[in-house]
């Protein structure tokens, strides 16, 4: 086996110190966001965040586009390796931050895992008969941008939002 191989897994309730830890790392190393997690950062609440994010996860009249997210796990020791979330259709609203968004726990970025877990969440899609993804990501953040397109991403659009300059990454499921 591959020492480097990662799974995803769906987050659960015997997660919460683990995920807890992953989160403060992001906080440690400067970040204010923990990417791909659908705004764990803003919970101070474990289970709060958990109810969340399976609601998204279901397809009800509040939430009409379903979402799921999920870690990456390193399978030689477990370790949480990074975050991603994906919607599995977008509305106008949705359209400008794509389908998927990721993240990678700060001590273990530009070691690969990146393209692994995206490769992973793209073999869900297929799952999901998806047939295309959109990813957006800022045009200053190459690592973003080299992920998407190490996948076989290809710059389909730029613009700007909030006067932040944007690209959007189509990837052929
Ligand atoms: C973006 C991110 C997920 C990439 O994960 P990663 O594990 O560091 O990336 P990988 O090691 O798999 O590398 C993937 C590609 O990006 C390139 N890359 C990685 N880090 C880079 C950096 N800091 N600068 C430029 N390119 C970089 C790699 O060389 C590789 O490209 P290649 O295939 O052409 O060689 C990670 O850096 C991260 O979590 N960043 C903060 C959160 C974020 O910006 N998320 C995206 C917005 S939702």
């Amino acid at each position: 086996m591959d020492g480097n191989e990662l799974v995803l897994v769906c987050p659960s309730e015997d997660m919460e110190e683990e995920v807890l830890r992953y989160k403060e790392e992001h906080f440690a190393c400067g970040d204010m966001q923990v990417h791909g997690s659908g705004g764990l950062a803003y919970y101070d609440r474990y289970d709060e965040w958990l109810n969340r994010i399976r609601s998204m996860r279901r397809n009800t009249t509040d939430n009409p586009v379903q979402t799921s997210t999920f870690f990456s796990r390193r399978v030689t020791d477990g370790k949480l390796i990074g975050c991603i979330k994906i919607h599995h259709t977008l509305t106008d609203e949705l359209e400008s931050g794509g389908h998927i968004a990721y993240g990678i726990r700060p001590s273990e970025r530009g070691k690969g895992y990146g393209r692994q877990q995206l490769l992973l969440c793209l073999e869900y899609a297929r799952q999901l008969q998806m047939k295309q993804v959109i990813i957006a990501c800022d045009r200053d953040n190459a690592a973003s941008a080299k992920t998407a397109m190490s996948c076989g991403g290809r710059l389909v659009k730029e613009f700007e939002e909030d006067g932040i300059p944007k690209q959007h990454y189509l990837i052929e499921v």
